[in-house]
């Protein structure tokens, strides 16, 4: 069996982790590779977002998966083209992508679907943004609609602050991404991501995991791709899930296939607990990143299973997920300046590690024999226990040990849940 993983974050070296684990005899290539990822794949020097290449070149060698990680690839349309390729795949149509890769299709499909979620208007104009942002008074939320590698929302303490906001980000402080801005109303409550692996309408949802987005400890500072993760969250109920699955995740696929965009692949519902119940703080169209690294380790049964299903249009698999009892959790590393401008080329010392802790590499690689920092999340590394204080322990003591120039890291991954336990 041939697998290619396009992406080389810390996300795509936790599926090649597990993908490997479920099928050891398989031959895996992944784009680019990490530092981590380089030993147990074949390098290919296709940038993970050229889609007519990377899709004739899996068609050419014949690739049984495609396993497409990040949202860009996905957001220009990889996973059509292997399809037309004749190439199976894990990750949905770019039209399906929309889900994450366009803010204003999702709170509109949101709203057309009665799904819970903050009130929200989208808009090109500064004049109407500072309007709207006037009438919904502060704290509010002003979003770049487009991709901005999870830092394109800014929660504002004040109107002023969010009008400044919506005007630089309409002026292109984002790019294309913030041609369009979404203003919204403050939600508050604790976070909680939810992936689901679904297939047009058909989802079954995997261990519900809680990112850190703040740079800084106590949740403070402004907003990066995610500094780490556990899982489970202790307040999950059966009964929590159920109302995620009947309010928010059934109506958004049924919608998304009644309107010729079903969505296939892995749909992360990203949600805040209100006092009112779950509402969508946003979607996104792939697994997330550091929640996998905290998720996957939990995982017994096989992920290949569902995912070669899935990518066949076979349904979800024969068997649901079984994740085993404990808990995971997952501390980044980040190099200093992250996730504004940082420096590469640090060597990184990584010592012997436990058998439960993983350490996965993000923005690492390979300059020769030395391990270097290439990127501004540098590793993730994960402990997993029966207990997870021991585990939120673990992790902790492991990043520590990790040394490299300008390394930072949060020392309170996992707080809320310590809270609750004690
Ligand atoms: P997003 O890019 O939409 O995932 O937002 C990034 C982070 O900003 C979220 O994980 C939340 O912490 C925060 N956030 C986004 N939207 C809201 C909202 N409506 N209310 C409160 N916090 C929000
Ligand atoms: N951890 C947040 C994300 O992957 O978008």
């Amino acid at each position: 069996m041939r697998i290619l993983i396009v992406g080389n974050g810390g996300r795509e070296h936790a599926l090649l982790w597990k993908l490997r684990r479920d099928a050891p005899a398989a031959t895996f290539f992944a784009t680019r590779p990490n530092g981590g990822m380089a030993d147990a794949c074949t390098a290919l020097d296709i940038a993970p977002t050229d889609v007519v290449a990377l899709a004739g070149w899996a068609a050419a060698r014949r690739i049984d998966l495609a396993v497409i990680g990040p949202e860009g690839p996905l957001a220009a349309g990889m996973a059509d083209r292997m399809r037309q390729s004749g190439v199976p795949v894990f990750g949905p149509s770019a039209a399906a992508a929309r889900i994450e890769s366009s803010k204003a299709y999702a709170k509109d499909l949101m709203a057309a679907a009665d799904v819970p979620t903050a009130a929200y208007e989208v808009h090109t104009d500064p004049e109407a943004a500072a309007a709207y942002i006037e009438a919904c008074g502060a704290p509010v939320v002003v979003k770049a609609s487009g991709l901005a590698a999870g830092k394109g929302a800014v929660v504002c303490e004040t109107v002023p602050e969010a009008v400044r906001t919506a005007r630089s980000m309409l002026a292109g402080a984002f790019g294309n991404a913030g041609s369009k801005v979404v203003v919204e109303e403050c939600m508050e409550g604790e976070e909680l991501s939810v992936f689901c692996l679904a297939h047009g309408e058909e989802f079954v949802p995997l261990l519900s995991s809680q990112d850190h987005k703040r740079i800084g400890e106590g949740d403070t500072g402004p907003n990066t791709g995610g500094m780490g993760a556990y899982a489970p969250v202790g307040f999950v109920t059966d009964a929590l899930i159920d109302e995620v699955g009947e309010r928010i995740v059934a109506p958004v696929l049924r919608a998304m296939a009644e309107s010729g965009s079903p969505f296939s692949g892995l749909l992360y519902a990203g949600l805040m607990i209100t006092a009112d119940g779950p509402r969508v703080v946003e979607f996104n169209c792939r697994f997330g990143d550091p929640e996998t690294q905290a998720v996957l380790p939990l995982l017994d049964s096989s992920l290949l299973e569902p995912m070669m299903a899935i990518a066949e249009g076979g349904g979800l698999g024969a068997q649901p997920p079984v994740f085993r009892d404990g808990a995971a959790v997952t501390t980044v590393l980040a190099a200093e300046g992250y996730p504004g401008a940082y420096p590469k080329g640090a060597p990184i010392s990584i010592p012997a590690m436990d058998a439960d802790v993983e350490v996965f590499h993000a923005g690492t690689r390979l300059d020769g024999d030395e391990l270097v920092t290439s990127g501004g999340r540098v590793l993730a590394v994960t402990a997993t226990d029966r207990d997870f204080r021991h585990a939120r322990r673990r992790s902790r003591e492991a990043a520590e040990a990790i040394t490299f120039a300008g390394r930072r890291f949060r020392r309170d991954i996992g707080w809320r849940e310590a809270e609750r336990r004690e």
